[in-house]
């Protein structure tokens, strides 16, 4: 019997962000392989908006997702008192619930802290307070948060599923601050306002709650899919080292420059972990009962360089047009395009260590490590980046041929907005 699969047989859950890329994939995975009982999800808008969304991402899989019967979408949104739902909704999900994964964010890394403080801070901690207060069969409540919480650290660390305060002051005063003022001096010691947002939350749950049954899990950057819901699927937009490559693809300059510190020149690792390895290690660890934080991370097991990730795109590329790509140390250099600016932390190195998933995988049968696969070793990192710089490449210079011919660019909404990076 399947350790995974027994642990959510006949269980209720409660979904925050299941329209988004990673909840998405986490309800496929979840309605195909594990017998659940019902699966509330918290959805902004409408109900209907769930199910549109996943046809749209998701059209091979949503009819099966949608005719399960295990669906129930509840019209609310995380940042309003009590979700947006009526007492009775309340009232059920208090008397039914066993597993909360919270994984609604605001995931912008040029959103003010002022704006985050809404979507991300303070519902982070209204949704743990409302679970701990009155959610009677409650045995998980997993808060996705980010690897990027430790971003404060120094270049070069190595980082432990472990918290690394960046200070020794008071978080109950910290909140206070952002509350009052929508900014916190500390937020300049993180990359952007979203990381310093995400580490006062994992600060908070900690201080506020210990009796909740917690397991804070930190992916680092989410990347396209390798096999599950489909191969290469992604939301674009969502993940940010696909913005990367598709900024790199359509740069049409000879010499483009790209961060690597300390005079690395692109020798520094990014980390970045397929979807279908988040969605795996979410639900094994959940099972499994792991308490605390896990990281979901490649850089310690299957660590890839910067520079090899460019290379893949690089590569696809046709000889003669290929641009020289630079790296410098300077994270804020005045020849940065808009990618290269957006994403500067990649130019930093952190190593994430995954030894929560590396032990989990020694206890897990073979049919579970089958099943829900976390071994982030077990898949060609080259082949799986140069197929999405592959993809990229080709609408890239089929846009361009249409346009030369239609004077048009039709190019999806995620794209658009890539293209503008
Ligand atoms: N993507 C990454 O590389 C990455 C890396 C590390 C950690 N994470 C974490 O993983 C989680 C999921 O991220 P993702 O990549 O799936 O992001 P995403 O594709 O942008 O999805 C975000 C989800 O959150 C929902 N949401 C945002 N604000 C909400 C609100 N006020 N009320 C209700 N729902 C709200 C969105 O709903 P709407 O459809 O209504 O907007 C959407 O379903 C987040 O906690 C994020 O911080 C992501």
């Amino acid at each position: 019997m399947s350790h995974v699969t027994n642990f959510f047989n006949d269980k209720t859950i409660l979904l925050t962000g299941g329209t988004g890329f990673l909840g998405m994939c986490l309800v496929e995975k979840l309605l195909r392989t594990a017998n659940i009982s019902k699966i509330f999800i918290l959805v902004r808008g409408s109900t209907d908006r769930l199910t549109q969304i996943w046809r749209n991402h998701l059209p091979h899989h949503a009819e099966a997702m949608i005719r399960s019967g295990k669906v129930t979408p509840l019209v609310g949104d995380v940042a309003l008192p009590q979700l947006g739902l009526s007492v009775a909704q309340i009232d059920e999900l208090s008397r039914t619930v066993q597993i909360v994964i919270h994984g609604a964010a605001n995931i912008s890394l040029k959103a003010s802290l002022a704006t985050l403080f809404k979507d991300n801070v303070k519902a982070s901690l209204d949704l743990a307070e409302l679970a701990t207060r009155s959610f009677v069969r409650l045995e998980r409540y997993i808060h996705i948060s980010t690897a990027y919480v430790n971003s404060h650290l120094a270049d070069g660390s190595i980082i432990k599923e472990d918290f690394y305060w960046h200070t020794s002051s008071n978080a109950e005063e910290e909140y206070r601050q952002v509350s009052q003022t929508g900014d916190s001096p500390y937020t300049k010691l993180f990359p952007f306002p979203y990381a310093y947002g995400k580490h006062l939350v994992e600060r908070l749950l900690l201080l506020r709650y210990p009796n909740l049954p917690l397991l804070i899990m930190r992916p680092t950057c989410i990347g396209p899919a390798v096999q599950e819901p489909h191969p290469g699927f992604e939301i674009r937009g969502s993940s940010p080292a696909s913005g990367f490559v598709f900024g790199f693809l359509s740069s049409k300059k000879p010499v483009t420059y790209w961060p690597s510190t300390r005079n690395m020149d692109g020798h520094n690792i990014i980390d970045e972990i397929p979807v279908d390895f988040v969605v795996n290690s979410i639900i094994v660890h959940a099972a499994y009962g792991t308490m605390g934080i896990a990281h979901s991370s490649t850089s310690c097991s299957a660590p890839l360089k910067l520079r090899d990730q460019l290379e893949c795109a690089w590569k696809t590329m046709p000889a003669a047009g290929r641009p020289q790509f630079v790296f410098t140390s300077d994270l804020k250099h005045s020849e940065f395009c808009r990618t290269a600016r957006l994403y500067f932390a990649f130019g930093n190195e952190w190593f994430y260590d995954d030894q929560k998933t590396r032990e989990l995988m020694e206890r897990m049968s073979p049919a579970d490590g089958i099943a829900f696969n976390v071994d982030v070793r077990s898949f060609n990192r080259w082949s799986h980046n140069s197929k999405r710089a592959a993809v990229y490449w080709y609408e890239l210079t089929k846009n361009e041929k249409m346009k030369q011919k239609k004077g048009i660019m039709p190019v999806q909404a995620g794209q658009l907005a890539l293209a503008r990076l």
